[in-house]
C-alpha cells in the first residue's frame, strides 16, 4: 500500500475529503485493499486523473459550476466537484438541449476535443418550428453559410431530413448555439435539440439524468 501521507494526498486529490480527513480515514480502516484494487468505505476508488465520462443531460441543466439554477454537476457524485485536476465538461450544451455531454479532467483530451482544428462530428437530432423547405441540406453543406455576427464560414454539416420538421445534423466544429443559430440562418426555428453522438459514441441505453465512465477503448476512439 502506499504509505499513508501519500495515500491520504491522492484521496484528497480524488475529491473524497481535505488531506487530514483522509489521514484520519485511514487510521479508521475506512481504506481497504491494495495497490490497484483500493477500497473507501467498501466501495472501489473512483478513478485516477484521466477520467472520461458522459452523461445523457437532462433539460434545464447549465453547464456551469456556478451558475444559477440546476447545475449538471449535481448530478454527480458531490466529491467530483473537488477533485484536483478539476472534471470539466467537454464544451457546453445549452441549457435546454439533452444528450450526450462528455466530461474531463484530462486538460490534453479536453483541448484536442474542443479545438476548432479538431474534427470530430457531433450529431444532433432537431425538431423544428416549422417544415423543412428542401433547401437546408445544400445550404449547410456549402461551406459558405456564415452565420449573423460572424465573418468566417462555417465548415460543411451534414444533414439528414428524417421528417417534416425533424432532422439530424452533424457539425465538426462547436461555436456559440451552432445548430439553432445555423436554422436560424435557414428561415427556420429550433423547438428541440438533442445530441445523439460524440465521433464514435452513441448514448446507448443511458437513461436521462445518468452517466458512465467511459472504458480505454471508448477514449480512444477520439483518435
Ligand atoms: N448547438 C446549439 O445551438 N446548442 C447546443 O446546445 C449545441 C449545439
Amino acid at each position: 500500500m502506499k504509505p499513508d501521507r501519500q495515500l491520504a494526498k491522492y484521496l484528497a486529490n480524488l475529491g473524497y475529503g481535505s488531506r487530514k480527513e483522509m489521514e484520519a480515514a485511514i487510521r479508521a480502516g475506512r481504506v481497504t485493499g491494495a495497490g490497484d484494487d483500493l477500497h473507501f468505505d467498501g466501495e472501489p476508488l473512483d478513478p485516477s486523473p484521466g477520467m472520461v465520462l458522459m452523461m445523457n443531460k437532462p433539460a434545464g441543466f447549465t453547464c456551469s459550476r456556478a451558475d444559477q439554477g440546476r447545475l449538471v454537476y449535481e448530478l454527480l457524485p458531490p466529491r467530483f466537484l473537488q477533485r484536483t485536476p478539476p472534471l470539466s465538461t467537454v464544451g457546453r450544451l445549452d441549457a435546454d438541449t439533452t444528450g450526450l455531454l462528455l466530461f474531463t479532467d484530462d486538460g490534453k483530451l479536453l483541448h484536442g476535443l474542443i479545438s476548432p482544428k479538431s474534427s470530430t462530428g457531433k450529431t444532433y437530432e432537431a425538431t423544428l418550428a416549422r417544415p423543412l423547405e428542401g433547401h437546408e441540406a445544400e445550404l449547410f453543406a456549402s461551406g459558405t453559410l456564415v452565420l449573423r455576427g460572424e465573418e468566417k464560414p462555417l465548415l460543411p454539416a451534414r444533414l439528414e431530413v428524417t421528417g417534416d420538421r425533424t432532422a439530424r445534423l452533424t457539425i465538426t466544429e462547436g461555436r456559440y448555439h451552432q445548430v439553432r443559430r445555423m436554422f436560424a440562418a435557414a428561415g427556420n426555428h429550433v423547438e428541440s435539440l438533442h445530441r445523439a453522438r460524440f465521433g464514435a459514441l452513441e448514448l446507448g441505453t443511458l437513461g436521462q439524468g445518468s452517466w458512465r465512465l467511459l472504458s480505454e477503448q471508448e477514449v480512444s476512439s477520439f483518435f
